[in-house]
């Protein structure tokens, strides 16, 4: 049997492994994480599956099928948070997964395939600034550079795999072939106001929309508030303002763009001081990846025309980019039918928001399920589910397990 009551509780469960008092941070290898892992290795044990913690750091369980060692259908979603986080982005696809092998566990159901459920430590990048590395693992396109990154304390993240007890020598072992992974399938809230406008708990995205990332250095001249007369000072932070409204109107000027400043940092940082050294940093998304592409060109050169005007020395990196992953039109198919089976309306719709399928699309086609939110609100202590939605999320989710075809 299927519990809603036991997903809402478990995910209120994992919140509670946070290092934000009174809040729900939890990010790649900390020890709430380790915590939040335990946890989520005991259920899938209880659900009848073998599980371990992988090298990079993920939660992975695998339930045979009708013989062992078949290709699996591969569920889940991420374990980790954004800083101040909900309770259900990522987490829900974790439990939810877990909740349908243990109904097929606790009929002693097997199935032609097996079923893997992996609970992915790091898909928000918060720690490292960098994104998807537990799906990355196992996707097998991990960028071993990524390993120098730093996170905020200057602990490099092969450091970070070491004292968590994984040498970072390991990673490879993670990565699955292709054809050992049948198709990719993820749960998750969905983050946006569509499904709530529209009546419907359910929805099957499309495709998720890629996304760039980039960090940006500008750097002027540090002096004293007072006495710099205003026509003579190279203000970083004032120059980074500029910026920061430019990314603003530029992705204004496409419906489909979206385009943030979320992080800026400017030194050194006191009242009485022209701020030297401003470091921001730009994410941009959008359907269509020319149309990204051209959106970044566009923030860079303003950033770069900002810079010549205010004779600010500018560096711009990319952090980070990938393209749109489309789900395949056979899983979409099988999905729907599963929606529609379980007696809800079919609404197809794209995601704004990156997720673990994007990496998991370079071995196997992939699916996802989005299960409507409050107020279309997440990555936000507010972010909430109804039960009802839970319950019928994990419905369609075991209707489709059971009448997958490969
Ligand atoms: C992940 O939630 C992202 O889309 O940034
Ligand atoms: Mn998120
Ligand atoms: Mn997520």
């Amino acid at each position: 049997m299927l519990s809603a009551e036991r997903i809402m509780q478990r995910c209120a469960a994992l919140a509670q492994h946070s290092e934000l008092a009174g809040g729900l941070t939890r990010v790649f290898l900390s020890p709430e994480a380790r915590a939040a892992n335990e946890k989520v290795l005991g259920w899938m044990r209880e659900a009848g599956m073998q599980a371990k913690l992988d090298a990079i750091g993920n939660v992975a369980g695998r339930y045979e099928g009708s013989r062992p060692g078949l290709a699996c259908l591969m569920l889940g979603s991420h374990l980790d948070t954004v800083r101040d986080a909900g309770k259900y982005d990522g987490m829900l696809g974790v439990i939810t997964a877990i909740e349908c092998v243990s109904a097929l566990s606790a009929g002693n159901r097997k199935l032609p395939f097996a079923i893997e459920v992996i609970g992915f430590g790091d898909e928000e990048g918060v720690r490292f600034g960098t994104t998807l590395l537990g799906s990355r693992a196992v996707a097998g396109i991990f960028d071993r550079e990524v390993l120098n990154m730093k996170d905020a304390g200057g602990v490099t993240m092969a450091d970070a795999l070491r004292d968590a007890g994984l040498p970072p020598e390991g990673i490879s072992t993670v990565a699955r072939k292709k054809g050992e992974v049948l198709a990719y399938a993820e749960l998750h809230i969905e983050q946006g106001p569509v499904l709530e406008a529209e009546g419907l708990a359910v929805g099957v995205v499309t495709a998720i929309n890629g996304f760039s990332r980039l960090r940006v250095t500008l750097r002027g001249t540090a002096g004293h508030a007072g006495t710099v007369p205003m026509n003579l000072r190279r203000d970083a932070l004032a120059g980074a303002a500029e910026c920061v409204l430019a990314t603003e109107r530029i992705a204004r000027s496409h419906p489909e763009v979206v385009g943030t400043v979320g992080r800026i940092e400017a030194k050194p940082g006191a009242i009485n001081v022209i701020p030297g050294e401003v470091m921001f940093t730009v994410d941009v998304r959008a359907p269509q990846d020319p149309l990204r592409n051209a959106t970044v060109d566009a923030i860079r050169a303003h950033i770069q025309k900002v810079s010549r005007e205010r004779k600010l020395d500018c560096h711009i990196e990319t952090l980070q980019e990938f393209g749109v992953t489309a789900c395949a039109p056979r899983l979409m198919e099988q999905m729907e039918r599963a929606v529609a089976r379980q007696g809800f309306r079919v609404r197809r719709l794209p995601s704004g928001a990156g997720h673990d399928g994007m990496a998991l699309g370079a071995i196997s086609e992939i699916c996802m399920l989005f299960v409507r939110c409050k107020g279309g609100i997440s990555h936000s202590p507010l972010e909430s589910i109804s039960e009802a939605d839970a319950a019928a999320g994990a419905k369609v989710l075991f209707d489709f397990i059971e009448h997958f075809q490969t």
